[in-house]
């Protein structure tokens, strides 16, 4: 089997792949006045389902469900199990702000889910609402918890990190993470093509919270070959370890192993890119396999060497609720 390659070497087993725009959340620098397109027209169970295959045909060992917030599907569980029935893909994962995790992570899991990341950008409640624009605190850290005992290949909490929010609360994650079994991700906040104020007022880099973690004896550790952008920093003394994601850091798409598909059947090559290559048509009998996996292999020949944010270029994401982050 091959695995897809482009022009620059890198290799993509990785794709993240988006089940709807919706999301319940507020988040300031995503859907800060909430999500208000359709709830409807997504990519249906079949649809998903064939391009999954057609995915897995050219090596795609590693699956992200995202959204929005995935969880808003009712299908959300066959989907997985969908996923989890294919031979070749060895981890399912999901991001999901976790509003139902206490009461369906348990059937996620028993569907074929291998691991999941959450969304919590403050351990404290006030903040938290600040931030989401719902008082879901507790019920969340509930969620973790038990999500925590279901034998989960990696449980992942996403804290994205933002000026004078919660810039001060690497202190409180460290006392989080030394009895948990998990990884605690600092996201450098990104800018979209929505949130440039709320960018310009809270974005830091994570270079700030890694000169903490070494002045307090964390060391970095080395990355996998399917991993993602985070570098992962251990202690011995500590269960859980604290990850730093920097997409402003130089050379960070130099490690790029993964493609996004939204939930209306785009390819999306770049988070930032500046198109999307529309699979959906292809998606409609299983007869069009072949042709799909040719337009996908002949599309990744196009991606560029990285993103451009830097001179401020977003592409063409108004938010990351419409690729999935
Ligand atoms: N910058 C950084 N992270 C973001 N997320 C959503 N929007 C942004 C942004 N502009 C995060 C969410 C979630 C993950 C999928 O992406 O908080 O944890
Ligand atoms: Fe929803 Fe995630 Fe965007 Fe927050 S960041 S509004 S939880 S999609």
């Amino acid at each position: 089997m091959t695995t897809l390659t482009d022009r620059f070497g890198r290799h993509f087993p990785y794709l993240r792949m988006s089940l709807t725009e919706a999301c319940n959340y507020r988040c300031g620098y995503c859907l800060p006045d909430g999500y208000d397109g359709p709830s409807r027209g997504f990519l249906t169970r079949g649809e998903i389902g064939r391009l999954l295959r057609a995915f897995v045909a050219l090596g795609m060992s590693k699956l992200r469900l995202t959204g929005g917030e995935p969880s808003l599907r009712r299908d959300l569980v066959d989907v997985i199990a969908d996923a989890a029935a294919l031979p070749g893909i060895r981890k399912i994962a999901m991001t999901t702000n976790g509003v139902v995790l206490a009461r369906r992570v348990a059937d996620w899991h028993a569907a074929g889910l291998t691991a999941l990341n959450v969304s919590i950008d403050s351990l404290d409640a006030v903040r938290f609402a600040a931030v989401t624009g719902f008082d879901h605190h507790a019920q969340l850290l509930d969620g973790i918890e038990h999500s925590l005992g279901l034998g989960f290949a990696s449980v992942k909490l996403n804290a994205v990190l933002l000026r004078g929010v919660n810039d001060d609360e690497l202190d409180a994650w460290l006392e989080y993470v030394r009895p948990r079994a998990l990884s605690v991700r600092y996201i450098e906040l990104m800018r979209t093509g929505e949130n440039a104020d709320y960018f310009a007022r809270h974005h830091l880099p994570a270079s700030t919270i890694a000169a903490q973690l070494l002045s307090r004896g964390w060391s970095r550790t080395e990355r996998a070959f399917d991993a993602g952008p985070a570098v992962e920093y251990a202690h011995p003394d500590y269960a859980g370890r604290i990850g730093l994601i920097a997409p402003y850091a130089p050379n960070f798409c130099a490690g790029c192993n993964r493609l996004r598909v939204t939930a209306r059947g785009d390819l999306r090559l770049c988070l930032f890119g500046e198109f999307g290559v529309p699979l959906r048509d292809l998606l409609q009998s299983d007869d069009d396999g072949e042709t799909l996996r040719a337009r996908i292999a002949q599309q990744l020949g196009l991606k560029a060497a990285g993103h451009d944010l830097h001179r401020g270029n977003t592409g063409i994401t108004p938010h990351l609720a419409s690729v999935g982050g």
